[in-house]
């Protein structure tokens, strides 16, 4: 089976539509435009925040690292928890879902054959305390991940962790920790350091939300048993089907130009919806992607612009029963983006029965994976019918492979995207602004921090009669 991922732009086409959808003037009209997004891309490769693209080429013998470690880890832990946040965070919790079990921490060890995995990506103040509830800290590695070194969320963890290991374990607390950080900046490769930690590095060119396929993503991965060979051989065949900058071969490109003229015709949000349980999580990564890239007031020459496309995480089919309503009959604001999976991991048979009711002994004989078909081409029907704009990404199955091509991908539309609206994709001056607010808040007493609290203190009086 033909194990390459596809794109299906149809039903964005006003061809196919009507004329709420993507004139084909319009796409033909931007293929200079196009070409020069590619070129830009093509020419970052490698450099300054783009060393993402290097990724699936250069990491043979961090690979080799990653895998020796996650067997020592196999052997001697029964639990994995990533601590970190956002980019150091989505991208491993769904890889996990996407490739095991869809009840993997509840198997029993012999059938999981891997440690339990935690991805613990916020500090609401129940939740360390849950986690301790569940896990045997003498029998627990903790991976930090930061590629910054200094969030405050997790490197909180870290000191909450770091104490109750050396309560727990005495001496042999440092085994239990993997740090996963810049070797060049920040505090926590200094800590790292002088702890005599092991740790893996993200490269420079790599920020959080596009780091999956370092160390950040590929260590709990290959704790877990998945391929991550095969997921970062299925990132290299994206990135070589996309070297082209012929737009109807290369699928990112023509993506790319397709969600910005969609875009200019209104539809300022995206819907990202698979059709299957282990690529929920997925619509989560790809939020941050799209949104923390996107999203930028200022283009690359200065010019003030309010860019990006408000990301929409759902699932089908549970989100017909939600939000569907108003995809077809609310505003005409939104491109919807189907994540379609030809061949699921299993088949679930609808047993006969019900005989004096029609209607539910029909379904008996047919199966789950051909009624989710079924429904995921009614909703895209309905939407046909209400002229919305959707697409259809298919994974013949959901494995290591199609994984690292789906991820590679929606990187490369985004890429291509950012550089299409003419903003810098790779920074997050609005997400360094909050950390540095939340820390004055705190009451860090640096400079920054101290002139950060005054400047706070400007903003009008709240006003009693607005708060009930
Ligand atoms: O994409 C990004 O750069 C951010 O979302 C970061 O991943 C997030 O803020 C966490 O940062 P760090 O990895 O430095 O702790």
């Amino acid at each position: 089976m033909n194990q390459s991922i596809r794109l299906d732009v149809n039903p964005m086409m006003a061809e196919y539509v009507g004329p709420r959808g993507i004139a084909r003037a319009d796409l033909d009209a931007l293929v200079p435009e196009l070409k020069r997004a590619h070129a830009a891309v093509e020419a970052g490769r490698g450099k300054d925040m783009q060393g993402w693209m290097d990724l699936p080429y250069n990491q043979e013998e961090v690979v080799a690292d990653i895998e020796a470690t996650a067997a020592k880890v196999r052997e001697e832990f029964d639990a994995f928890v990533v601590l970190g946040i956002g980019g150091s965070a989505l991208g491993p919790a769904a890889v996990q879902a996407a490739l095991n079990h869809l009840h993997y921490n509840e198997l029993p060890a012999e059938k999981r054959g891997a440690p339990k995995l935690y991805v613990e990506d916020n500090i609401d103040p129940e939740r360390m305390a849950a986690l301790m509830d569940v896990i045997d800290l003498s029998k627990t590695c903790f991976n930090v991940i930061t590629k910054s070194g200094g969030t405050a969320e997790t490197m909180s963890q870290y000191l909450i962790v770091t104490e109750a290991l050396k309560a727990a374990c005495g001496d042999d607390w440092k085994r239990h920790i993997l740090i996963t950080t810049s070797a060049s900046k920040g505090f926590l490769i200094k800590i790292a350091q002088r702890e005599g930690f092991k740790t893996f590095y993200i490269p420079d060119g790599v920020g959080g939300r596009f780091s999956e396929l370092c160390p950040v993503g590929l260590l709990a991965a290959a704790v877990c048993n998945i391929d991550i060979r095969a997921m970062l051989e299925g990132a290299k065949d994206m990135d070589e089907r996309c070297k082209t900058d012929e737009v109807f071969a290369n699928p990112a490109l023509l993506d790319a130009g397709l969600m910005l003229l969609a875009m200019n015709k209104g539809a300022n949000m995206s819907v990202m919806m698979p059709y299957a349980d282990s690529l929920k999580l997925m619509a989560d990564w790809y939020a941050q992607l799209w949104a923390e890239s996107l999203g930028k007031n200022v283009t690359l020459d200065g010019q003030p612009c309010n860019a990006g496309q408000t990301p929409i995480k759902t699932l089908g089919v549970t989100d017909q029963h939600s939000q569907l309503q108003l995809y077809t009959e609310g505003p005409f604001d939104k491109v919807i983006t189907f994540l379609k999976v030809e061949k699921f991991r299993a088949t679930t048979p609808i047993p006969h029965g019900c005989d004096d009711i029609p209607t539910i002994a029909f379904l008996g004989g047919k199966s789950h994976n051909q009624l989710i078909e079924a429904e995921r081409q009614g909703t895209q029907y309905a939407l046909y019918k209400a002229q919305r704009m959707c697409q259809i990404i298919t994974l013949p199955e959901v494995n290591a492979y199609t994984v690292g091509q789906l991820m590679y991908f929606f990187e490369l539309v985004t890429a291509y995207t950012g550089a299409l609206l003419n903003i810098n994709t790779f920074n997050q001056p609005g997400v360094e602004e909050s950390k540095v607010a939340a820390y004055a808040v705190m009451g860090y007493d640096s400079e920054v921090h101290t002139a950060k609290r005054e400047e706070m203190k400007n903003r009008p009086a709240e006003k009693a009669e607005y708060i009930l």
